[in-house]
């Protein structure tokens, strides 16, 4: 999974020693965080709103009046979720442990080794870096500024871009993608952030219906214009006038009702069925497709004529599995809306289960991964989404992720010895040598761990 952020991390610095202070905030902020700093604890404490926001606290243990240990409390009561780095000065080791007991994520010793410290802050940033997201969601949430569409990978930057372009205008938009992309959901953006958006926005579904109840729902009707037409009925695109209309699954519109509509585009006029005088509307129309147009056009199932209308705007959704870098984020994202939806406190997911929510192809693209952390938000009894939480297919490494390499090959010695040193390696490997880690991986102690490494001569690492 990439660990890169889609926003800064925000750091705070707080330490008595105006030097020190001053040192720390520029090794962090020369690495791109965005650092602001408080002459002591004092200053800290009362500004606690300015450190409701932040990712991660850096303070100094020893401060007069107010101490590092008492910054810690007063800011989680405020901020649960940021990280805390002690800066303690030599021979107050016990303290520092003391202030791990109360919280804290790590300590480091002064004279501080600014490459060790931003190391240190790096792994804390890391390892919270789930909660910090969640919290900052829920703020975006709470203050309203949430753009619909969640993702950072560069796919999804260029279709906001695209939209913030083309949304002001009354040009027709095409949406190309596989079922559960975000077709619907870009074309409500695109309509929400338009001028026309104090109007109607009307979804129509072209394979839903029969032709002929297509032309009417779409062109409306007269009374008695054929049998069952006991009433005048308005259609869609009368409907829409001024708004948008959102044809779905263009691609399954049939032949004649393409000639309609191309006509419509032509003239932007409609006739009701069994009509006489046409109407002029002002409508933006947006059109969606799963389908391949370009083979239908081939195939002669779509009109070459409408195809060109069509796709002078054309935006591509892109699969979920080719942008796995927004899976996180939309996890993160359907946890906090899922639990607010459902009056439950906000769960967060191991990184275990979400590498392998990570390493799943979706074939469903986000609406399968929505659907399932709704599920799972409703059915968890933890606050923690572990791997054994996830349906039996996720939990299966796939065969393009992680090397299936625990399986021995034929000639393999099948000796447990060297089955368990075969285990330990590659624990080590994936964990980029972290024994905690790896021990965890490897569901042993610690100590077991380097027992074993010392057993088998391993412990040069
Ligand atoms: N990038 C995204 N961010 C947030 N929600 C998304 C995103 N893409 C899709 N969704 C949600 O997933 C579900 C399926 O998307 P939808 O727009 O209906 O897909 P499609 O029309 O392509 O089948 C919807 O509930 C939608 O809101
Ligand atoms: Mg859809």
């Amino acid at each position: 999974m990439s660990a890169e952020s889609h926003r800064t991390d925000r750091i705070a610095v707080i330490d008595d020693e105006s030097e020190s202070l001053a040192s720390i905030c520029r090794a962090l902020k020369k690495v791109g965080y965005d650092v602001s700093s408080f002459e002591d604890g004092v200053a800290a404490v009362q500004n606690l709103e300015a450190l409701q926001d932040v990712d991660l606290v850096v303070t100094d243990l020893k401060m007069p009046r107010v101490d590092g240990i008492q910054v810690l409390r007063k800011v989680r009561a405020v901020n649960r979720e940021a990280g805390f780095l002690i800066v303690t000065g030599h021979g107050t080791v016990e303290t520092a442990v003391e202030a791990l007991k109360s919280g804290a994520d790590d300590y480091i010793l002064k004279p501080l080794d600014l490459f060790e410290l931003r190391e240190r802050v790096r792994q804390i940033l890391e390892k919270r870096r789930p909660e910090n997201e969640l919290r900052f969601l829920r703020r975006q949430i709470a203050a309203g500024g949430m753009s619909s569409i969640v993702g950072k990978s560069a796919a999804i930057q260029r279709l906001q871009e695209q939209i913030t372009i083309v949304a002001p205008t009354r040009s027709t938009v095409l949406l190309l993608g596989e079922s559960g992309t975000g077709k619907d959901l870009a074309a409500q953006t695109i309509h929400a952030s338009s001028p026309r958006s104090g109007a109607s926005f009307l979804p129509l579904n072209c394979a839903a219906l029969s032709p002929t109840l297509l032309e009417s729902e779409l062109f409306g009707h007269e009374k008695g214009a054929f049998t069952g037409a006991v009433e005048r009925r308005l259609g869609k695109l009368e409907l829409a006038d001024r708004g948008t209309l959102f044809l779905d699954e263009i691609g399954e519109m049939p032949l004649e009702m393409q000639v309609k509509l191309l006509r419509f585009l032509e003239t932007r006029e409609i006739m009701r069925v069994g009509g006489s005088s046409p109407l002029t509307l002002d409508i933006r129309l947006i059109a969606a497709t799963n389908r391949e147009l370009a083979l239908a056009v081939q195939q002669q199932k779509f009109r070459t004529d409408l195809y060109y209308r069509l796709k002078v705007v054309t935006l591509v959704m892109p699969p979920l599995r080719d942008r796995t870098e927004d899976i996180p984020l939309l996890v993160w994202h359907f946890l906090t809306q899922f639990s607010a939806e459902h009056g439950r406190p906000s769960l967060s997911i191991s990184e275990e289960a979400l590498r392998a929510l990570v390493r799943y192809p979706w074939p469903g693209n986000v609406r399968e991964l929505k659907n399932l952390i709704e599920n799972l938000v409703v059915f968890s009894k933890q606050p923690l989404l572990q791997l054994a939480d996830l349906p039996l297919e996720m939990r299966q490494p796939a065969a393009n992720g992680f090397p299936s390499s625990t399986r021995l090959g034929l000639f393999e010695e099948l000796n447990m010895n060297s089955i368990e040193r075969q285990a330990i390696l590659q624990a080590l490997e994936r964990t980029g040598g972290n024994r905690a880690k790896a021990a965890q991986l490897l569901g042993i102690g610690l100590r077991t761990l380097q027992t074993k490494l010392k057993e088998y001569g391993m412990t040069e690492r």
